[in-house]
């Protein structure tokens, strides 16, 4: 049972930061992981079994991160570690064709109906870069665009208002401010990337009358998940899938976090909305890394090797062990009620939430469905973009609340830019420890 102290003895995770920082920036291998996040620094968590992690001075929390998004099994699923130390055994990577690889697509695109094939990657980050690449080459245009406050990896085109800013600085709807997330990047990069606002169907006709006949691609996260959990306005995603259909860009749905959580097809099955080309990593390896790229052969088969494919190589795509896991992990995904389940206990916190809001007083709102959800403290009874979010949502106050529930034994990230993961090991007893915590930490907040 969790232990809901509120002086969690830290004394092992801070020496193990001080000791990090002399080898490793920040001491992390992601910012968003360090001290930028966490106040005084980082918890260093050791172990992880179900839905429950322990950290390096022995402090049991239930976690709601799940490594944000990637373990929809939870930690260390028998299953899964079976797979896992069988597959070591019989060696873990040959970079040559395998059966594993095979039978890792072929469960794939049974739940995947859009995906005719599938390139597998290592990162979503990945697959991100290769669906760009993809269209490009497939509608021989430059330009695509992106979507204010998306994120689809770290690659050089995708980093342009990412990241949220006060809203002064976000310029205006028609003719929004284009704000870079990284040094590094030439400024030219971005002349091939038209910005518009998400949700709003005026402004998306708008620009596509602009520029829909130079677009590539159209690339969107169909829930936006890296501010929170923002859902498309009803009838949004069909419209977007006309559009780019009139004016010939391509759809690419990125399902980096959405895909294999919401339904076996994702967002795409969820919504009804057939992308171009769709793209997966998180829940697809169950916490091994890996990223995939699905679609018609049409377009997947310019990566044939010919004088003109579309590169795509890496000595780890298909990674034998990973591909076992892949394979493994969609056959337990496949059991019966397991989205009935997922979706149940998600839905079960959404609304013990919300009660204890409403009960405390609290103004914060529970936004999301089933596996994946974001609490927002503001005023307004719903967040529909990233100018909401930028302008309303006190990330403050969350990153406050969530350093409590830390000291309560439940582990999430600080950052309201992420969002709370429901994984098939989550159970009743998870559900009510995180009511508990929350109701305790509501005491004074402010
Ligand atoms: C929507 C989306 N696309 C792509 C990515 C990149 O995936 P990865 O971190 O595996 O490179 C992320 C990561 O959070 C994401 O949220």
């Amino acid at each position: 049972m969790v232990q809901t102290s509120q002086t969690r003895n830290r004394i092992r995770s801070q020496q193990w930061f001080e000791r990090a920082q002399q080898s490793l920036v920040e001491g992390v291998n992601s910012p968003s992981r360090g001290a930028t996040v966490y106040t005084p620094g980082p918890i260093m968590l050791e172990r992880g079994r179900g839905s429950h992690v322990w950290d390096a001075d022995d402090n049991e929390y239930v976690d709601f991160m799940m490594s944000f998004g990637a373990l929809i099994q939870g930690h260390a699923h028998p299953t899964l570690v079976k797979t896992v130390s069988e597959a070591m055994a019989e060696g873990s990577h040959f970079a040559a064709a395998t059966s594993a690889e095979v039978e890792a697509a072929e469960r794939f695109r049974r739940m995947v109906p859009s995906a005719e094939v599938v390139r597998f990657t290592n990162t979503g980050s990945e697959a991100t870069m290769l669906a760009l690449r993809l269209s490009r080459a497939h509608t021989g245009r430059t330009k695509f665009l992106k979507f204010e406050g998306h994120y689809h990896g770290w690659y050089d085109p995708f980093l342009l208002n990412a990241h949220s800013h006060p809203r002064g600085q976000l310029g205006s709807v028609e003719n929004p401010a284009r704000i870079p997330d990284s040094e590094g990047i030439p400024p030219s990069t971005f002349d091939d990337v038209v910005l518009a606002p998400w949700n709003d169907v005026t402004a998306l006709e708008h620009v596509l009358r602009q520029h829909g006949h130079e677009l590539a691609a159209v690339i969107t996260e169909p829930i936006m998940a890296n501010m929170g959990c923002i859902l498309p306005r009803d009838g949004y995603l069909q419209r977007l899938r006309e559009l780019t259909q009139d004016c010939g860009a391509l759809l690419i749905m990125d399902e980096v976090v959405t895909g294999f959580r919401y339904a076996p097809g994702g967002c795409q099955e969820h919504y009804g909305v057939q992308p171009d080309i769709s793209t997966f990593g998180k829940a697809l390896g169950a916490g091994f890394p890996v990223g995939a790229v699905a679609g018609p052969r049409s377009i997947l088969d310019r990566m044939r090797w010919s004088e003109n494919m579309v590169l795509h190589y890496g000595t780890f795509n298909g990674h034998r062990l990973t591909m076992k896991v892949v394979a493994a992990n969609l056959d337990l995904l496949t059991a019966e009620h397991t989205y009935r389940n997922l979706h149940a206990v998600g839905n079960a916190v959404i609304a013990g939430l919300r009660e204890v809001f409403r009960r405390r007083q609290i103004k914060a709102i529970v936004q999301g469905f089933g596996p994946m959800f974001q609490i927002y403290f503001t005023e307004r009874e719903a967040i529909h973009d990233y100018r909401d979010y930028c302008q309303y949502v006190d990330t403050k106050l969350y990153s406050r609340f969530v350093h409590r529930l830390l000291d309560r034994g439940i582990y999430m990230t600080p950052s309201n830019g992420l969002h709370w993961i429901i994984s098939t090991a989550h159970t009743n007893a998870d559900v009510e420890a995180l009511l508990e915590a929350t109701d305790q930490a509501c005491t004074g907040l402010s």
